[in-house]
C-alpha cells in the first residue's frame, strides 16, 4: 500500500517505542504528512502494522484534532475555542473566518485552500485569541491579522 522507503521509515519509528501501540501517533502523523489525511484504508493498515484493533486506531484519529479522518484543504486553520480565547476575541475571530471562507467549523472552503477546525486550548491563553495555520501558532489574532496570515499562505 505504501512505498518501501516509507514503510522502512515507519518501521524505524515503531522500533523507537517499547511496544508497537505506543508508536501510533507518530506513525499516524507521518502518514498524514504523506497523504494529507487518514482514510479508512490507512487506518486499517496502521492497525495491522501496530498489531492493534482497527477501532483503536480510529479512536485515536478522531480524538486528536491534529489528525484528520476526513479530507482537508491545502491549509488547515485551527482556532482555539476554549474559554480564554472565547472571551478575548475568539468569537469574533470565528465569525470573521466563517464569513471570509464561506464555511462553518470543520468545513473546507470551496476553492479547497482552507479547512477551518476548532481546537481546544493551544497552551497560550495569555495571548488569546490563538490560531494555528498548518500547525504554526499565531497569537493575538484579530480579524485583520487573520486576513494577513491567510493571505500569506494562500
Ligand atoms: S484558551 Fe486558547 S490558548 Fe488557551
Amino acid at each position: 500500500m505504501f512505498a518501501a522507503e516509507l514503510v522502512t521509515e515507519l518501521e524505524e519509528i515503531r522500533a523507537r517505542f517499547p511496544y508497537p501501540k505506543a508508536a501510533m501517533v507518530p506513525v499516524l502523523r507521518r502518514l498524514q504528512t504523506e497523504k494529507g489525511w487518514l482514510d479508512k484504508e490507512t487506518q486499517a493498515w496502521v492497525a495491522e502494522f501496530l498489531s492493534v484493533n482497527a477501532i483503536e486506531v480510529h479512536e485515536v484519529v478522531t480524538f486528536y484534532p491534529m489528525l484528520y479522518a476526513d479530507p482537508v484543504g491545502k491549509h488547515v486553520v485551527h482556532v482555539c475555542r476554549t474559554l480564554s480565547c472565547e472571551v478575548c476575541g475568539g468569537k469574533e475571530l470565528w465569525r470573521h473566518l466563517e464569513k471570509k471562507l464561506g464555511v462553518t467549523r470543520g468545513e473546507t472552503s470551496a476553492d479547497g485552500k482552507f479547512t477551518l477546525r476548532a481546537a481546544e486550548c493551544l497552551a497560550s491563553c495569555g495571548t488569546a485569541p490563538v490560531m494555528l495555520i498548518d500547525n504554526v501558532r499565531h497569537e493575538h489574532v484579530g480579524p485583520e491579522e487573520a486576513d494577513k496570515l491567510l493571505g500569506g499562505v494562500g
